[in-house]
């Protein structure tokens, strides 16, 4: 990556710093982050852990893109732009690892993932279909307990945005994370399920969720 440009703008002097993107000068508020530059460059940036109502997670590492003079892909979702910074959201190498990462994801779960989710509609976008890692996949364990909302822990895949949202948005506090690595997971009320915790059957955390791992229950409705 290259480019051209005029005289640097030192950012303690305005309000707005001036960043290269896809080979194109534009001007961003100090503090943007390089995806909200992007959305507002109408570039399309894969994401699955950030949702917009919440502060950034930088966890999933679906958002990854290319800038000048970083030694790998950065996180668009959790970089601050900087004045004079050079990136590149189709950087070959971070599509590579992105494509990576996503059918890591996928190798995780049991089947392919529920029609219609994010990670479905995302997966069919990125051109990912299922993941050629064959390993250990997810178990089924559904917590019913809850008149409105379903939990199946089979298809999480540990992005947060439930635990967040539950605690940030509602301050319930109902959600929580559990295990590492394979084992993560969510519980609900410390394990003694939805019913049982201090959940106030808002349902925010099944707006959020981009596998429908817990979604509205529709039996009940
Ligand atoms: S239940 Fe959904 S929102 Fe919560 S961590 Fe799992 S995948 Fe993410
Ligand atoms: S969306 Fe940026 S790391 Fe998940």
């Amino acid at each position: 990556m290259s480019a051209e440009r005029g005289e640097p703008i030192r950012a303690e002097q305005c309000d707005s710093v001036r960043v290269c993107l896809d080979g194109g000068w534009l001007e961003v508020g100090v503090g943007e982050t390089i995806l909200q530059a992007a959305e507002r460059a109408g570039r399309e940036i894969p994401t699955l852990c950030f949702d917009r109502r919440l502060a950034p997670f930088g966890a999933c590492r679906l958002c990854l893109v290319g800038v000048q003079g970083a030694g790998a892909p950065l996180p668009a979702c959790t970089t601050r732009c900087h004045d004079g910074m050079v990136v590149d959201t189709t950087d070959e190498r971070a599509r590579r690892v992105v494509r990576t990462v996503l059918e890591l994801v996928l190798s995780e779960l049991p089947g392919d993932p529920l029609p219609g989710s994010e990670l479905d509609v995302l997966a069919r976008r990125l051109g990912v279909a299922r993941s050629r890692f064959a390993g250990r996949t997810h178990e089924r364990r559904h917590d019913e307990r809850h008149p409105y909302l379903l939990l199946e822990s089979e298809l999480c895949i540990s992005c947060g945005r439930c635990v967040r949202i539950c605690d940030e948005l509602q301050g319930a506090f109902a959600l929580t994370a559990t295990g590492r690595g394979f084992d993560a997971s969510i519980a609900a009320g410390l394990d003694s399920g939805f019913a049982n915790s201090s959940c106030v059957s808002c349902g925010a955390c099944a707006h959020t969720c981009p596998t429908g791992a817990i979604r509205e229950r529709l039996d009940t409705l």
